[in-house]
């Protein structure tokens, strides 16, 4: 095994052994072979193209008589099941519940499909062009092509459970995680894989922007605010200044004021800037979120956070940064930098 990768016992999800009504656990795998073979004449051990991965999907999702009895009314954990495997291409059934997602990764070199056979699933996807994160959400019957660079999070959409069928060719071994940052996605960590969930079962803190090497924020036994405020800064790269930030509203960026009410009292508040509270400001943006604005909670919103001086809504937008909102920054000097350049206040 490669220095690097973690072993599939890793995995904490639940990987059925597809046994089918007593005929041995390779008996599913044979007959979903057999109708694959029946619906794409010709592949032999090739790899297969974009639309032969939709249409392998779509027909395993078509035959839910093949594997709808294998999935667990109570799943206590991310579970799924291995449909049929090959050199060339395998294929799985993976089921979601509230919460589910897998964290940003690739497909180690595959390319791929997903189906959703019931329910609604939530694919934020690295943009090829710009690099920035895009989302869709995805129904049953609207195959999700993929090719080998592709980067995604796939999170269970609100609503009932959901069911996915997964196609990848050549078949999946792999997977690198990634982070969004300011300047792009950052490989944090490959592993070998022996299922589409791989090797997490929920979101983790992978960043080293508190300037820990390896380890990230989760492995920091001690990490002074100094140390962590500096790191956030590296990640956000840039920072408007109030000047910049008004030029930057007259654009569409919208301002959000973390400072508490008694403060903006005190203190004045800037004309048109939103306010929320710092600690709803994550479940307020979050497009995800039950609890989210609409109209402002999007993956590609641009948003500027103040607050008293421009160190807490640094902290903050790191955070917003981590969890998909790749135009989050804030205000240089915060509200105090703004008043002092003469720019306009309630006060
Ligand atoms: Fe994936």
């Amino acid at each position: 095994m490669p220095t690097g990768l973690r072993s599939p016992s890793d995995d904490r999800s639940v990987r059925h052994d597809p046994g089918r009504r007593g005929a041995g656990p390779g008996a599913l795998q044979a007959e979903v072979g057999v109708v694959l073979s029946e619906a794409l004449p010709g592949v032999g051990d090739r790899v297969l193209s974009s639309r032969e991965l939709a249409c392998a999907g779509s027909v395993v999702v078509s035959r839910r008589d093949l594997w709808g009895d294998l999935v667990p009314p109570e799943r206590h954990h991310r579970w799924h099941a291995l449909l049929h495997r090959r050199d060339n291409y395998d294929v799985w059934l993976l089921a979601w519940d509230p919460g589910h997602q897998t964290d940003w990764h690739d497909h180690g070199g595959s390319s791929g499909c997903f189906v959703v056979a019931s329910g609604r699933l939530v694919e934020q996807y690295r943009r090829a062009r710009s690099g920035r994160a895009g989302s869709r959400s995805v129904r049953p019957g609207s195959p999700v092509s993929f090719g080998p660079a592709h980067v995604h999070n796939v999170t269970h959409g609100e609503g009932s459970p959901a069911l996915s069928v997964h196609v990848y060719s050549p078949a999946l071994t792999a997977m690198t995680y990634y982070r969004p940052t300011s300047y792009g996605f950052g490989a944090v960590e490959t592993v070998a894989v022996d299922s589409p969930h791989g090797t997490r079962d929920s979101p983790q803190v992978t960043g080293d922007s508190g300037g820990g090497r390896g380890g990230g924020l989760a492995g920091a036994a001690r990490l002074a605010i100094d140390d962590l405020l500096a790191g956030a800064r590296r990640d956000l790269q840039r920072r408007p200044s109030p000047r910049e930030a008004v030029e930057a509203v007259a654009a569409g960026a919208v301002l959000v004021d973390l400072r508490p009410s008694e403060e903006r009292a005190a203190e004045g508040e800037i004309p048109g800037a939103l306010a929320i509270g710092r600690n709803v400001l994550e479940w307020r943006l979050d497009p995800l979120s039950d609890h989210r604005i609409p109209g402002l909670a999007s993956y590609d919103a641009e948003i500027i956070l103040v607050c008293s001086d421009g160190y807490a809504s640094s902290l903050a937008a790191v955070t917003l940064r981590r969890m998909g909102l790749a135009r989050v920054t804030d205000l240089d000097g915060g509200y105090h930098a703004w008043r002092a350049a003469g720019l306009p206040t309630t006060a």
